[in-house]
């Protein structure tokens, strides 16, 4: 009987649908119709519901709303929930989802309290939908005390070990459920092309295929199997074209013709919805005039029938509001929402105030926006709930978590950590250092846990880590801890300046271990008009290589600042990125050859202010007229770069054939030997440069890359397979194609060439 019943309601639900797939010009047959038993459960569910209880579902409030203080922007401190307020949100609004901190990291056990209090109260109203809290853990649970804080995003894409990533995310994701919460806001699939946004710190680099893998061993390592205690929905976001601006700075235009959206853009996101992640947040910003909150063809036509994703698609932060008060789109609130849900949105981070639910209820009675929309959006939360199974088990509990902050997990983060710092330059071998030199340690990224974690580290900007993270190291007490070592500040974010004192210092050691870069940030506070390396740093670097001694350089920043002013001045160049709590132990292992370096840059590092350019250009990036002026493509780096300790040698590219049909595949192989004197781990890239194209053809574009390690003498044969995908790209009618002729591929500098028949 039951089931007969669930049946008639999947028959109401779909037929509803079809009406709705019908004004939208789209007829049913295109969409797939999945009878699963949990659909069956969700249609069982949402019959049941009210218009009311299903805007609800809709709803995203911030934890300060409900918390005790002035108003619903703040908490006060100690934190405390206010129970009328817990009862108006989920009782009178019935609001499905809560997210965010109340401005300071939480233990634990408070995570457990605060979440058990809002299930509870959920569990009373009459559908007892519990609440799916969701959080920005974005290396690590960083909203946790205690909690394993890893590399920021760039930092373990500069690992190029996806295995690695994979490890780190699957702890994040159960130290996140050690907290009581199921819902994590990452990773981020946006590509980091434009070294100004306050943000590209917290991608995988420029690269798209570098994006797209590792995006994937992220979002693997998060969800594991759905359900699984230990594992959390993931967020891919900011879709689409988010990270981008044309000024750089955060949530302003940016200008990006489809057919660039198509090749650079959506291949992350394409390949993390077919690696299921179940939830995904939409773009603040506008691209070509549209904000993407009102772009039906981006999040229905392209995410949904493209793409063919059926998870949750969450608004960003107060993001439908900015239509109106921002972007201008929208005459009033009303309209803005009604735009919004109508382009496709599921969930609304509203946050602050329950506009969205009143609104959205007069809409739907008013006939503005549809109750099938609403089913169809209800529908995928209700679902993401019962996948993570909250039904069953709505708050995990921290005792059932031992490992939470263990050594066993700080190791895999210092071993990330250890991964991606980049050795740019190492002048004469300088680098290791003899046990017993004598080191001054200086500037201003030396002795702050806040320049090694960067923003989302304990709170939003990261302000709070000196505080939060007192028990790790900073690069200045590893190494005076570990002996031999003076630290004197030298210049500080602060303005402070004792760059005398640090020359006096300087003139008494063997090296300097000079720490440059930028302080904690992120978002729309991160945004800067340059990203000159200040002044006061360039002095600084300037009045120390005057005393002769030999300077090591560490760059602990989120974006490439540009120093070409002091590079000759340097005779080794560590890039950290952001390396997290055990940035500074995995450096002092380093510096000291215990363990060798490995990283690679996940983007060029520009040399000049005014000119950036990604490292795949085009040909005509790169005009010279030789004895006239010089090339414009010139990097301080470029992607790719890192060296090792040891020297590896590449020998006997080969390729199974020459040629290869639309449908065919060639194997790529290679044998690298290291031919150094210590053990190591090598990245293997592949780059392909299609020599001519319809469109103008990239220099070249990495298609493949590998992580070996190398016993001295060691040698091994790497393999890729190349198929159409590898050799595509997308032409003038928006279609991926890859065009019949010849392609070069390139490992390190062996070069072979194929053709595409
Ligand atoms: C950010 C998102 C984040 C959200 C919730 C927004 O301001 O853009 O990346 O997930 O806040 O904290």
């Amino acid at each position: 009987m039951q089931k007969l019943y669930i049946i008639l309601l999947v028959l109401i639900v779909v037929s509803c649908n079809s009406e709705s797939n019908k004004e939208d010009g789209k007829s049913m047959s295109e969409k797939p119709i999945k009878s699963t038993e949990l659909d069956n459960e969700v249609a069982s569910l949402l019959s049941k519901m009210t218009l009311e209880e299903k805007v609800g579902q809709m709803t995203q409030i911030t934890l300060d709303v409900v918390t005790k203080g002035d108003n619903q922007y703040s908490s006060s401190q100690p934190y405390k929930l206010d129970s009328a307020l817990v009862y108006k949100a989920i009782h009178t609004y019935k609001v499905g989802s809560i997210l965010n901190t109340p401005g300071v990291p939480l233990s634990r056990q408070d995570w457990y309290k605060t979440i058990k209090t809002f299930q509870d109260e959920a569990a009373k109203t009459p559908r007892q939908i519990p609440i799916i809290y969701g959080i920005d853990a974005i290396h690590g649970v960083n909203y946790t005390i205690g909690a394993t804080l890893f590399p920021q995003q760039i930092g373990l894409a500069a690992t190029f070990n996806k295995d690695l990533v994979k490890e780190a995310a699957k702890i994040s994701a159960y130290e996140t459920r050690a907290s009581s919460i199921p819902w994590n806001f990452s990773p981020v699939l946006g590509l980091g092309r434009n070294p100004l946004w306050p943000r590209l710190w917290e991608t995988f680099g420029e690269d798209v295929y570098l994006g797209k893998t590792m995006g994937v061993a992220m979002i693997e390592g998060y969800q594991g199997t759905l359900g699984d205690p230990n594992t959390v929905a993931s967020c891919m976001k900011h879709y689409l074209g988010y990270s981008v601006p044309l000024s750089g700075k955060d949530r302003t235009p940016a200008w990006i013709p489809e057919r660039e959206l198509r090749q650079y853009f959506l291949p992350a996101f394409k390949e993390a919805v077919d690696a299921g992640s179940v939830t995904l947040m939409i773009n603040s910003g506008e691209i070509n005039g549209v904000p993407v909150h009102a772009s039906k063809f981006l999040l229905t036509d392209v995410l949904r029938g493209e793409l063919g994703f059926d998870g949750i698609a969450v608004t960003d932060w107060a993001d439908i509001n900015y239509l109106h008060t921002r972007h201008k789109v929208a005459e009033t609130i009303k309209d803005a929402i009604k735009m919004s849900v109508n382009a496709g949105i599921d969930m609304s981070m509203v946050p602050h105030d329950f506009e969205f639910s009143e609104l959205l209820v007069e809409l739907v009675k008013e006939g503005s926006v549809s109750e099938e929309r609403i089913n169809d959006a209800v529908s995928r939360i209700l679902k993401v709930k019962m996948q993570l199974g909250l039904f069953e088990n709505p708050v995990t509990d921290p005792k059932d978590y031992p490992d939470f902050g263990s050594d066993k997990f700080a190791e895999v983060s210092k071993k990330a950590a250890v991964e991606s710092f980049t050795l740019l330059k190492n002048k004469n071998n300088i680098l290791p250092l003899e046990k017993g030199a004598k080191i001054l340690v200086t500037g201003p990224t030396a002795n702050t846990m806040r320049s090694l974690n960067g923003g989302w580290s304990y709170n939003w900007q990261g302000s709070e880590a000196d505080n939060y993270a007192k028990d790790k190291n900073t690069i200045a007490e590893t190494f005076t801890n570990s002996g031999n070592a003076t630290f004197i500040q030298g210049v500080s974010f602060e303005g402070e300046n004792n760059i005398n004192e640090a020359v006096k210092a300087a003139k008494q050691s063997d090296v300097i271990l000079l720490c440059l870069g930028e302080n904690s940030y992120t978002e729309t506070p991160g945004n800067t008009n340059s990203i000159l390396m200040p002044k006061d740093q360039i002095d600084l670097a300037k009045a120390l290589s005057k005393t002769g001694k030999k300077i090591i350089l560490v760059l602990l920043e989120g974006r490439p600042i540009i120093f070409n002013e002091i590079e000759p001045l340097v005779d080794a160049v560590f890039m950290g990125y952001l390396p997290g709590n055990y940035g500074a132990d995995a450096l002092t292992d380093l510096l000291f050859g215990i363990e060798n370096p490995s990283g690679r840059l996940p983007i060029n590092y520009p040399k000049h202010p005014h000119a950036f350019v990604n490292y795949n250009h085009k040909h005509s990036d790169n005009i010279s007229v030789p004895n006239y002026y010089d090339s414009d493509y010139d990097q301080q780096y470029e992607f790719g770069d890192g060296l090792s300790y040891t020297s590896f040698e590449y020998a006997d590219l080969s390729i199974s054939s020459k040629e290869m049909n639309q449908d065919g595949s060639i194997e790529v192989s290679v044998n690298v030997t290291n031919t150094g004197s210590r053990k190591g781990k090598e990245t293997v890239l592949l780059f392909i440069s299609d020599l001519y194209a319809s469109i103008t053809p990239e220099v070249r574009a990495l298609k493949g890359y590998d992580k070996i390690t190398l016993d001295k003498g060691e040698s091994k044969k790497v393999s890729f397979t190349i198929t159409k995908d590898e050799l595509s790209f997308v032409n003038e009618n928006l279609e991926t194609v890859a065009e019949p002729g010849d392609f070069e591929i390139r490992i390190r500098d062996l070069k072979k060439k194929i053709k595409l028949k």
